[in-house]
């Protein structure tokens, strides 16, 4: 009832940056990025990202821009708009089937952070003792009850910021959420720098150490860039198709990729001087966020009110992402099968949750099952960000590089067509890109020889293409 049939759009530009960013921002940036750069020595790490988020990034980003605003349309259409004839549309489904699986363990473990805030407001956290961190994190991801608890405390907030819609709802919650995570993230970094004994984390930041590298820092460097922009799912195509025609998305695409870079440096910058002033272990991996930095909070003054707001911010940027990951299925359901907004949001966040119910089983009591040799949370955190997401990244790269017109890319991206940038941002899409999407896709599977494929790849591009047979 009141529901209108017309396709909604955003508010202003403002708006639209800050939803996408917010989209991009999330436990990729305060969670994921922190622990592999520590996993992989810190600040030469930190440099290969950031020419990942350059060479691959930001361009698939563009193009799941111009994806989405050409078409209005959201993650599968826009793909039959482009292309009626041909299967492109295939890599929608894959998109709105990552989605359901990675937005049910983000859930899980968002729960695990509303958890944590709670525990710190209560005090109950800090007052155990700095050696039964781990156990006590153990303990929360096994139990029966309580995660489940807060993971659908986690997917109602969400559920409920998507009923909205894209102006009153995901717009209007990005405006809000966004700047108090930036101010509270802020605050944190304020206060681990200005530790006695931070520069040692401060420099483990900026000074490269290129011996900790391995090849395989290369990888989850690629792989992270993609997760962290919300890339190869869909997202920024169905975010785009609320854009109108008068922004311009190159620079949009560059705001969104800084932003999310920026935050997650700052996110390095709030935990590593902490961690190596207080003598924790920078290489803690997963469990850095759970089980270490607790124990840094414990030591500081104030540390109840820092440990509050740092939990509290990283429920923020995960609500700001998982509006974002459920947006891509509601806006499919609505448009093809003419479901209303309210049904879709309702209905897919209600399946989703059950999913992640099981995920969240499977580490405590389900723990026996295992489905090719994997618990179920396992098993969706590696088929959608191993195969599905550089897959669908991939086929994203591929259809904006040689499946449009080079004309008509150009000009969705509004790019004229001489302009120099736009020729860079092709030739990497077409040849440079899709060499290490291939790397990161054939690495995941543990297929051998993948730098040698992925080469060879690239090169067989351009080949073709300077013998004329692709492109224009
Ligand atoms: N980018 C978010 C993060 O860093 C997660 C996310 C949101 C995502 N939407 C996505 C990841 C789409 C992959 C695809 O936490």
């Amino acid at each position: 009832m009141g529901e209108t049939k017309k396709r909604e759009q955003w508010g202003s530009k403002l708006g639209f940056i800050l939803a996408a960013s917010g989209s991009a921002i999330g436990l990729g940036n305060i969670w994921k990025f922190p622990y592999i750069t520590g996993q992989n020595g810190g600040s030469a790490f930190i440099i290969i990202y950031l020419i990942a988020i350059a060479i691959v990034g930001f361009p698939v980003m563009l193009s799941e821009f111009l994806i989405g605003r050409k078409t209005q349309k959201d993650a599968v259409n826009s793909f039959k708009a482009l292309s009626p004839e041909k299967p492109w549309f295939f890599t929608g489904y894959m998109g709105v089937a990552a989605a359901f699986m990675i937005l049910s363990f983000y859930g899980v473990v968002a729960g695990w952070t509303m958890t944590y805030t709670w525990e710190a407001v209560s005090g109950n956290l800090l007052s155990l003792d700095a050696s039964q961190f781990p156990d006590h994190f153990g303990a929360l991801i096994g139990d029966p009850v309580k995660p489940i608890l807060w993971q659908v405390a986690f997917m109602v907030l969400t559920v409920a910021i998507v009923l909205g819609g894209v102006k009153k709802g995901i717009e209007r919650w990005s405006k809000i959420l966004m700047p108090l995570l930036l101010i509270l993230l802020l605050i944190v970094m304020f206060r681990s720098i200005t530790l006695e004994g931070a520069s040692a984390g401060i420099d483990f930041l900026l000074k490269p150490d290129f011996s900790a590298l391995t090849p395989t820092s290369f990888l989850v460097a690629l792989g992270h860039a993609f997760f962290s922009l919300s890339l190869g799912m869909g997202t920024m195509i169905t975010y785009g198709s609320y854009l109108s025609k008068d922004e311009k998305l190159p620079s949009a695409a560059i705001s969104v990729s800084v932003a999310d870079t920026v935050i997650a440096l700052i996110a390095g910058f709030a935990i590593f001087p902490a961690v190596f002033a207080l003598g924790m272990e920078a290489g803690a991996g997963p469990g850095l966020l759970f089980m270490t930095l607790p124990g840094v909070f414990q030591q500081l003054p104030l540390g109840t009110f820092f440990a509050t707001i740092f939990f509290g911010l990283v429920v923020i940027a995960a609500l700001t992402s998982a509006i974002s990951i459920l947006e891509v299925p509601v806006a499919f359901f609505t448009e093809k099968y003419n479901w209303t907004r309210t049904k879709a949001t309702i209905i897919l966040g209600f399946v989703i949750t059950l999913v992640g119910m099981a995920a969240s089983l499977s580490m405590g009591p389900w723990g026996g099952f295992t489905i090719a040799g994997k618990n179920i949370f396992d098993q969706l955190d590696w088929v959608s960000a191993n195969i599905l997401l550089p897959l669908g990244g991939l086929f994203i790269l591929l259809f904006v590089g040689f499946g449009m017109k080079l004309k008509e890319a150009f000009e969705a991206a509004d790019f004229s067509l001489d302009s120099k940038f736009g020729k860079t941002w092709m030739f990497t899409l077409r040849f440079v890109a899709p060499g290490f999407v291939l790397l990161v896709f054939l690495n995941a599977l543990g297929v051998t020889g993948a730098l040698t494929a992925a080469i060879i790849w690239s090169i067989t591009l351009v080949f073709l293409y300077l013998l004329g047979v692709i492109g224009d």
